[in-house]
């Protein structure tokens, strides 16, 4: 795909979004708002970046499956007989019905439009009424198949032909991490929330808490102030972490609501919200974590699941009451949230709207737009 990015957002405007962080700005409106910019984030980045589709503890059993929607590429992730998780176009190869939605369990999987029938690995098993066809075998049907890679439990794929491995990628981040034990966490709780805006207006809101000044400021302004947050270094790799040293507990014993034994020190105050590039949104404090699951359909519009996980010992001991309280406590936080990302969303059509200055709060941004102008080839 051939375009000139700063013929449509402006040369001067990149520059300035690739600006050292006490002189950065803002990507252009036009980053968000023009349809032509997702379509090159569709090749520059969907196309090509890792992009976490689900969690392991999702495909437990032969014949498990969960439907991912890349923006261009409906997926479908399924653990075959020999127990390997694949990912697989779920493009039918006939006339290119979708052959499957959702999530569940299936010994192979049917067609609805013509019933043409595909192993678990994706070839053809059969073709109804298609023996009189000149030259048609079904051995030369196979379902595209894409790369996976788990990290941490969360399952990720890519359409790359022979993508660089994420893991080594994410040292940094793993250890930084490694206290939360995110690979035995389990999907307890599911929030959904169609989100009509540009994807990045929320991975930008949720890696900075210079907003906990406004948007959060009766909620967690109190326990983690702005002012005390900080992003980490991640030496230009792809993930980006916001820590949230938290202010003690007044009350006595609060602190014993710890629900992760290895954390220690700070961490049993902290909150920290951190990405993977570009899809995987994760936050925990000692009280819980949450997976935030982006599914980018268009310049203006995105699927957002909020999962909260636990331990599925704790899991299985949590009352429907607990699970409530959970249920609503992130509802109440994401949907301040949405004030923020909807109100942004609003502004950035305005005819008036440029760049604006980034603040030091606002550092994982800066590193992600760094991130962003590199793999659009911006300049
Ligand atoms: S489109 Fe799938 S069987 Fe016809
Ligand atoms: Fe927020």
């Amino acid at each position: 795909m051939t375009y000139n990015l700063s013929l449509i957002l402006g040369k001067e405007e990149l520059q300035n979004a690739a600006a050292p962080l006490n002189k950065a700005w803002t990507l252009p409106p036009g980053a968000y708002t023009n349809p032509e910019v997702f379509k090159a984030e569709i090749a520059n980045i969907f196309d090509k970046d890792w992009i976490c589709v689900a969690r392991q503890e999702q495909l437990k059993k032969p014949g498990d499956y969960v439907c991912f929607e890349l923006p261009h590429q409906p997926i479908v992730l399924v653990k075959d007989l020999s127990g390997i998780i694949r990912a697989l176009s779920s493009v039918c190869l006939h006339r290119a019905m979708p052959i499957v939605e959702g999530a569940g369990n299936t010994k192979r999987f049917t067609c609805p439009y013509h019933s043409w029938n595909y192993e678990l690995d994706g070839s053809l098993r059969s073709a109804p009424m298609m023996q009189a066809v000149e030259g048609f075998r079904k051995e030369h049907c196979t379902l595209p198949r894409f790369s996976t890679e788990i990290w941490q439990g969360f399952v990720f794929v890519s359409c790359n032909n022979n993508p660089e491995p994420l893991g080594p990628q994410l040292e940094k981040f793993a250890a930084l991490i490694e206290n939360y034990d995110f690979e035995r966490l389990e999907v307890i709780e599911t929030l959904e929330f169609p989100s009509p805006y540009n994807w990045k207006i929320l991975v930008e809101n949720f890696l900075e808490a210079y907003h906990h000044l406004g948007i959060h400021k009766t909620t967690f302004q109190p326990t983690y102030p702005a002012r005390d947050s900080f992003i980490e270094d991640n030496d230009d790799k792809p993930w980006f972490m916001l820590r949230m040293p938290g202010r003690p507990p007044k009350t006595e014993g609060e602190d014993e609501l710890n629900v992760f034994p290895k954390l220690a020190g700070a961490q049993l105050f902290e909150l920290f919200a951190a990405c993977v590039y570009p899809n995987l949104l994760l936050a925990a404090s000692p009280h819980g974590a949450y997976w935030y699951q982006l599914e980018p359909s268009a310049h203006d519009s995105m699927h957002l699941r909020i999962h909260a996980l636990a331990f599925p010992e704790v899991a299985e001991t949590m009352d429907e009451k607990t699970r409530m309280e959970k249920r609503a406590g992130v509802r109440f936080i994401h949907e301040e949230d949405i004030t923020a990302n909807e109100g942004v969303w609003k502004g950035l059509q305005a005819s008036s709207t440029k760049q604006g200055r980034l603040s030091l709060y606002e550092k994982a941004i800066w590193q992600i737009n760094r991130l962003w102008l590199a793999r659009m080839k911006a300049l």
